[in-house]
């Protein structure tokens, strides 16, 4: 029988039994929802429903259950709709009526919403590990090659010199500024829905602040009917992990091209990479091209979940047991690129030679502007003469750096010889030292600031 049918109902259609059940997928949530049961057992014995022999017959029925989970010996029937109905048939089997005190003043609805910001509590250490080792390996990358400079782009044309260490602390930002978020989320996560009951509340006296200390939570839910409506704390989850796939989705992107032979700027490990069935001569870099559509299906988990939220009425329906499958997945695919990408990182080395070889003399052009601007010239007006002058040089296939001072007079009297100085790239690079900027000093502050930002241990 069902644990909330009666002898006499009829029985489900199979295909409908099926659809309905969550239990495929949510007795992943098994540890959470035995925690959860214990805890609520040792509140209702607080509350003086239960006695303190029927709650120790309790907890340990839930202990046994857990290592009958544990071990895969846990038998399964088929009328167990989802894990909070098996784990509590399997306690009755084990320990008689008592077991089914359990759910006095309780409700699936509050048990689900706790089990599942359980589950992501528990999973947002690692989430956050993986960032910090993934920010950590790209601020070792900048550490180790200080002084190599590159070209920047915008519209992936080259633009500007900058530090080889400017585009990897670059990416270490966004990484940090999603670490961020999982930290600023955390308190609302960590709100004990438990002790709402269906939607109205519990009618006995349960200590829910007591309840929420004993399972790690920072606070209770003040309304019992938002309590259980609310899924907002997945949707922000997966906001998150939908942020760092696309971030991710990035580092990917610059690297499939940085590697390719074309740009040449960096070597993957080998460890990393893929060989050609046909072609021996190619090397393909899946890891970071998986890294790169991950973050479709897990954009994909957000809209739709969002989507399945739009519209609900207040109070649990159906609906929200489809909250499970994308968190898991979720979850799932950002421990396994986040478990790749710092290995991946550790071990590329960038070719100096190639980076240097792209910084072509046109991307200092807007350091011949500057040169007029230190000199008085409105920016605009610079801006004009020194496009004249490279187009000029470029039609006639001249370098800029050794155009005559004549000729550059010529497009704009305020040139002087000393102009020739400021087509250095190196100097480009150190002249941009204000806060934030590509100049050695700048890029060192940074890495200072990130890793004071990562020296506390943990997140919270
Ligand atoms: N399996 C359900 C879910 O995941 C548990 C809650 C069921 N509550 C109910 N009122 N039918 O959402």
């Amino acid at each position: 029988m069902r644990l909330w049918g009666i002898a006499e109902n009829p029985p489900l259609d199979p295909a409908f039994e099926r659809l309905n059940a969550s239990l495929p997928f949510d007795r992943r949530l098994y540890p959470q929802d035995i925690r959860g049961s214990i805890a609520w057992a040792r509140a209702l014995a607080r509350a003086g429903i239960l006695s303190p022999e029927e709650q120790q017959a309790i907890e340990e029925g839930l202990q046994r259950v857990r290592e009958e989970l544990d071990a895969g010996t846990f038998p399964f029937h088929p009328t167990d709709e989802d894990i909070h109905t098996a784990v509590e048939r399997r306690l009755t089997e084990r320990i008689g009526p008592a077991a089914g005190k359990l759910h006095t003043g309780r409700s699936r609805n509050d048990q689900v919403a706790t089990d599942l910001r359980l589950f992501l509590m528990d999973e947002w250490p690692a989430l956050e590990g993986g960032l910090r080792a993934l920010e950590e390996a790209l601020i070792r990358q900048a550490e180790a090659h200080l002084e190599l400079l590159m070209p920047g782009y915008t519209h992936l044309q080259r633009a500007q010199p900058i530090r080889y260490a400017q585009w990897c602390l670059a990416h270490a930002w966004a990484f940090e500024r999603d670490r961020e978020r999982l930290r600023e989320a955390f308190p609302r996560l960590a709100t004990l829905p438990l002790g709402s009951g269906a939607l109205a509340g519990t009618p006995f006296p349960i200590d829910r602040e007591a309840l929420a200390r004993e399972l790690g939570f920072h606070q209770v839910s003040p309304n019992s009917l938002d309590a259980v409506s609310d899924r907002d704390f997945v949707a922000e989850f997966l906001f998150i992990a939908a942020m760092i796939g696309v971030h991710l989705s990035r580092l990917a992107e610059d690297l499939i091209l940085f590697a390719s032979a074309e740009f040449g700027f960096i070597e993957l490990d080998p460890a990393y990479t893929t060989g050609s069935s046909l072609m021996p001569q190619k090397r393909n870099p899946d890891a970071l091209e998986l890294a790169r559509a991950k973050a479709g299906r897990l954009l994909g988990h957000l809209v739709g979940f969002l989507a399945a939220l739009k519209g609900l009425p207040s109070g649990y329906n159906k609906d929200l047991q489809e909250d499970k499958e994308p968190v898991f997945d979720a979850v799932d695919t950002l421990r396994a690129v986040l478990a790749v990408m710092p290995g991946l990182i550790a071990t590329m080395r960038p070719r100096p030679e190639r980076m240097r070889a792209a910084l072509e003399e046109a991307m200092l052009a807007t350091e011949l502007a500057d040169y007029l601007v230190r000199r008085g010239v409105p920016f605009r007006e610079a801006h004009r003469a020194v496009s004249a002058l490279l187009q000029e040089a470029l039609r006639e296939g001249q370098a800029l750096s050794t155009l005559p001072l004549e000729r550059m007079r010529w497009h704009h009297p305020a040139f002087e010889a000393d102009v020739f100085a400021a087509l250095d790239p190196e100097a480009a690079v150190e002249r941009r030292a204000a806060v934030g900027g590509t100049a050695r000093a700048a890029v060192e502050a940074q890495i200072r600031a990130l890793r004071a930002r990562l020296a506390p241990a943990g997140f919270r």
